[in-house]
């Protein structure tokens, strides 16, 4: 039986090994581990890759976040907006320099924050907006930035899953007034280990960031901020430098991929497949669908050998540990519809042509099978 996974690292490492090993080497040699040259060599690539003037390298897309709205000021007593179908690293963020998720629904389409929503959730309380480039696709950033224009507040693109991709011809991340990367290893474009990065035009920022990932110091033992170990690997830069430059590559071999999907699944009426919005250049992270009976979908898949993922199944608002909120089932019904019926389907440059007409068969074959089944129970009753 042919396997396909979620996911292939191994058959990524193994096209550019011959690279990596003389990367590698390099750090081992010069045992540059913690930060160091090949970060800030990194660094430089990433933020002209980027179109921005800096980047700062850190241990996580969850600490980009965090250092972001430190940096940014943002602190107890303040709200930070963001929407509740993203990974909790999004909304803990918020929460661990000491202020407030407040949610707002997402765009049926895209997934994305709804900015017509944003509107009823500003207070005189909010500080901050963090729209999330869910899958790999920008949020719709112009109305944003508009609303918060008009509103004096900040935006923090949690750009974790958005490596490359664009907005208008410009890249995610590089729209607001700090953009939050993760090179966790899945990512499109992933460190072996954990790493992420912080991307800005705002040089007082960059500054302060490199300060506080570094326990608030700019020389050796001289602390002017209270910061943390926020650093990036010196073996991740080093990995980083050689993948960033196969980047665009790997982007359009899931863009292709993700077209090849589409071709196949269109005629299947009981799924949604994901559109690329008219403002935006998709990088597919994930290809995420909208089927019925999920649940039952997915369990069939993995018998049969094919890895798929949800992303997510519970919203923030309805987890436990965000039970001090308030938020009530239903207070976003847009990402709770889609919390029970998305499903990621297998996706990553290196999928085969036999091995996306095998997920497809797979799911079209299931999906009859199951309507079969339904129709029958009507005929039946
Ligand atoms: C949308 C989003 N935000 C934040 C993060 C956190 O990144 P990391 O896992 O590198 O801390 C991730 C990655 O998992 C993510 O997908």
């Amino acid at each position: 039986m042919m396997h396909v996974p979620f996911l292939d690292l191994g058959a990524q490492y193994r096209s550019i090994h011959e690279e990596l090993a003389p990367a590698l080497q390099s750090v081992l040699e010069s045992t540059a581990f913690a930060g160091g040259p090949f970060v800030a060599a990194f660094e430089k690539e990433y933020a002209a890759f980027c179109g921005c003037e800096q980047a700062i390298g850190v241990s996580s897309g969850t600490s980009a976040l965090w250092l972001a709205l430190v940096g940014l000021g943002v602190g107890p007593g303040d709200e930070v907006i963001t929407t509740p179908n993203t990974f909790i690293a999004t909304a803990e963020a918020i929460s661990f320099c000491g202020a407030t998720p407040v949610f707002v629904d997402v765009d049926p389409v895209t997934y994305t924050m709804d900015p017509d929503l944003l509107e009823s959730a500003i207070t005189s309380q909010t500080k901050a907006i963090i729209p999330v480039h869910l899958y790999g696709q920008p949020a719709d950033m112009d109305p944003i930035l508009a609303v918060a224009k008009q509103h004096g507040l900040l935006v923090i693109e949690d750009a974790c899953q958005a490596h490359g991709s664009e907005y208008k011809g410009r890249k995610a991340g590089s729209l607001g007034d700090a953009g939050c990367f993760s090179f966790y290893p899945g990512k499109n474009l992933g460190a072996y280990g954990e790493a992420g990065a912080v991307i800005t035009n705002n040089a007082e920022l960059a500054q302060k960031i490199r300060m506080l990932r570094d326990h608030g110091q700019s020389e050796k033992y001289k602390h002017a901020y209270i910061g943390w170990n926020d650093r990036m690997d010196g073996l991740q830069g080093a990995v980083l430098s050689v993948k960033l430059r196969y980047l665009d590559q790997w982007n359009n071999a899931r863009r292709e991929r993700a077209d090849f999907y589409d071709e196949l699944l269109e005629d299947l009426p009981q799924i949604v497949l994901p559109r690329e919005a008219a403002y935006a250049q998709h990088i597919y992270h994930i290809y995420a669908v909208r089927v019925p009976n999920r649940d039952a979908l997915l369990a069939a898949l993995n018998n049969q050998g094919i890895g798929c993922g949800i992303h997510y199944p519970v919203p923030i608002h309805l987890q436990k540990a965000y039970e001090c909120l308030g938020y009530a089932r239903g207070s976003f019904p847009v990402a709770e519809e889609s919390a029970r019926e998305v499903l990621s389907l297998p996706m990553y440059p290196e999928l085969t042509i036999e091995q996306l007409e095998k997920v497809a068969d797979a799911l079209a074959a299931l999906l009859r099978k199951r309507d079969f089944a339904a129709a029958s129970a009507v005929r039946a009753s």
